[in-house]
């Protein structure tokens, strides 16, 4: 008779294949958590009932579909994009390769974004990627009136998703950099674009590189500024005078921006704020 499948012996099962792989591609074998979390996603519970029932036994179909997520673990595919779902500011947003998975380093952005802005703020998030940053103010601040844009139709198509699963109201609109907001005048800029260099692959995980969208990560080659450039330009007309910029930024770009900003004729009242780990993240400055 053929051996029923439980929460143990899969996992077990797992561990064997993980422990062969770690011998051999280290860089992208997932860890156990991402398997323990793939499984209990796949049963539709948390880790921690899972492994406190593991002689829960396996449906052909639940063991079928853990598999084929497990392959995927295996590839190095991020957990998030494996699971479809990621957590940011405390909501579930639906998450796939049409858009950068959102990172907790961001959600510093949101909290100084609501801290900042005004009562009734109309704020401009270009580069919207998922949606995690718009959908996050509207629903903070219902005050806060948000438009949010990206060039990639697929990611708009993701951020949209989110927007109406989590019932938050943004205005969508596709394009480049201010182009989907011309003539409109807003009292802040809100932007995590792309800052990754595309000459130093070195700056990123194998992971990241292989799957996440090229276009939500890198500047332009030998211009490692140019998406803060074209939204500061933008920002001359877009914004109002004494409106909000905040950035997110890299570790290797943070003070060339602030720089840029100080002696900028547009912009003053230049801050750079660090995230948890001490690392500069954030800038932030005011037009004037
Ligand atoms: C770093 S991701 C940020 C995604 C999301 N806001 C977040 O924080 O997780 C940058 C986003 O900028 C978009 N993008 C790239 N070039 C752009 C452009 N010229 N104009 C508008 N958006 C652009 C990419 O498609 C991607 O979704």
């Amino acid at each position: 008779m053929e051996a029923r499948w439980t929460v143990r012996s899969v996992l077990e099962a797992s561990e064997r294949v993980l422990v062969a792989r770690g011998g051999v591609a280290p860089d992208l074998c997932p860890t156990r958590t991402d398997v323990t979390r793939t499984l209990a996603h796949v049963l539709g519970t948390d880790r921690l009932r899972l492994l406190m029932d593991s002689d829960r036994p396996l449906l052909d179909a639940e063991r079928t579909e853990f598999r084929a997520r497990f392959e995927r673990l295996l590839t190095g595919e991020p957990l998030a994009y494996v699971l479809g779902t990621c957590e940011f500011y405390g909501r579930q947003f639906s998450i796939d390769n049409r858009a950068l998975i959102p990172r907790p380093e961001t959600e510093l952005l949101v909290t100084e974004a609501l801290r900042r802005l005004p009562q009734n703020a109309t704020v401009f998030e270009p580069c919207t990627g998922s949606g995690c940053i718009a959908i996050s103010l509207v629903l903070e601040r219902a005050d806060l009136v948000v438009s949010a844009s990206d060039v990639s139709k697929d990611a708009l198509a993701l951020a949209r998703h989110n927007a109406k699963s989590l019932g938050a109201r943004v205005g969508f609109a596709e394009g480049s950099w201010w182009e989907p907001a011309a003539g409109r005048t807003f009292d802040a800029l809100v932007a995590n674009p792309p800052y990754v260099r595309p000459d130093a692959p070195e700056l990123l995980d194998a992971s990241v590189a292989r799957f996440e969208p090229g276009l939500a990560l890198f500047s332009e080659p030998g211009r490692p500024l140019s998406s803060y450039e074209a939204l500061l330009r933008g920002g001359v007309a877009g914004l109002r005078s004494g409106g909000h910029v905040l950035f997110e930024a890299g570790i290797d770009t943070t003070q060339d921006l602030a720089r840029i900003l100080e002696r900028s004729a547009s912009y003053d009242q230049v801050d750079v704020l660090e995230d948890e780990a001490g690392i500069p993240r954030i800038v932030a400055a005011r037009r004037k």
